[in-house]
């Protein structure tokens, strides 16, 4: 006799869809799946899910923060018909910024370092984008990226500079979209979240949204990867900020409390550091066991959401988010020579090398 789903230990699934048409680009951001990962799942005695922010339309959390920030702005009438976006960055949030300006007859402007391969800076221009590299130099310096980025908005009629670190306008659209998707998703039950933090607009706003619906319940933690500084910053409840290393992983890793961060940082009841070695080899595992072809800080995340499923003991719910695919990072993860390049090639186990496609 078949076994119900019950009885071998899932959660009950439905096959979910919108069942009104959106509109638009905005209106097809957000109500991403809650993906339950069974074989860690079945590893732990926990209830591991991931949030699957890689099905956004621009492909990436940030199409939120990218919609937030604009939707503020137009709000406080910062922005008006026909106005230019801009600002600095290098990666997912400028690929949002430029389809939400398409969707909404915005310019969109981009400071990046000079550094950056030039397919991001090509994907951003087939976007529409304006995009200017310059030289990468540190944030104390006027000519970094983010301060250009800032004059260009000030020197511009009807243009804001969307300043995605400290703009907390970007944390609030987590706080009513992406944390209460996820308590809804749950039936109100997350014992656990935890997620890495490039601005911290997600973790905070998560964070925010499933403390106020579980009574202060929900145990929400930070992931950092090396070479970030709020591992040891919250390990330390605040005061040393060492910063050692690096890390392959892109968009995550910070050197300083962002005012998005800021918002909630009090509020964080724990932290994890996540070595390179174990998102590669969670990257490779997700993609051979659950056939999710993720980037490295997703796989960082799942590595971060397993460890806090061992902390809170069998039979919790924990969440965390699958930020983007691999699509944007594959020249380089999949690549056997890069891997070897950051010495990760042993990080891959053995029977998933196969998967290294790439010289
Ligand atoms: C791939 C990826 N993962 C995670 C993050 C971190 O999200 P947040 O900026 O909300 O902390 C980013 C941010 O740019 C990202 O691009």
């Amino acid at each position: 006799m078949a076994r119900s789903v019950a009885a071998l230990g899932r959660p009950a699934f439905t096959r979910s869809f919108q069942t009104v048409p959106v509109n638009g680009f905005p209106g097809a951001v957000g109500k991403t799946p809650l993906i339950y990962l069974e074989r860690l799942s079945k590893e732990t005695g926990a209830k591991i899910y991931g949030k699957a922010e890689f099905q956004n339309p621009g492909g990436s959390v940030k199409d939120r923060a990218a919609m937030g920030v604009i939707e503020n702005a137009e709000r406080l009438g910062l922005l008006r018909p026909g106005g230019t976006v801009v600002e600095g960055t290098a990666g997912n949030t400028g690929i949002g910024l430029a389809h939400v300006c398409r969707a909404k007859g915005y310019k969109c402007v981009i400071f990046m370092p000079n550094t950056q391969s030039q397919e991001k800076i090509d994907l951003l221009r087939m976007l529409g984008a304006e995009v200017y590299p310059v030289p990468a130099v540190a944030y104390e310096n006027p000519a970094n990226y983010n301060h250009q980025a800032r004059d260009f908005a000030k020197q511009t009629e009807n243009a804001i500079w969307t300043d995605q670190f400290d703009n907390v306008a970007n944390a609030e659209a987590h706080y009513r979209s992406t944390g209460p998707e996820i308590w809804e998703q749950t039936g109100g039950k997350v014992d656990g979240f935890v997620c890495a933090t490039g601005t911290g607009g997600t973790l905070a706003g998560v964070g925010r949204a499933l403390k106020e619906k579980s009574d202060g319940k929900t145990q929400v933690w930070l992931a950092d990867p090396p070479g970030s500084v709020l591992h040891s910053y919250i390990s330390s409840g605040g005061k040393l900020t060492e910063r050692s290393g690096s890390s392959i992983t892109e968009g995550i890793g910070q050197g300083r409390i962002t005012s998005n961060l800021g918002t909630f940082i009090k509020s964080i009841d724990g932290s994890l550091h996540i070595a390179d070695e174990k998102s590669i080899s969670m990257l490779y595992n997700l993609l051979d066991t659950e056939g999710l072809y993720l980037g490295a800080s997703s796989a960082l995340n799942v590595v971060a959401a397993v460890e806090q499923a061992q902390k809170l003991g069998p039979g919790s719910t924990i969440v965390t988010i699958l930020c983007d695919g691999a699509y944007r990072y594959q020249s380089r993860i999949f690549s056997k020579e890069w891997l070897r390049s950051k010495g990760l090639e042993d990080a891959i186990p053995e029977h998933l090398r196969r998967y290294a496609v790439l010289d």
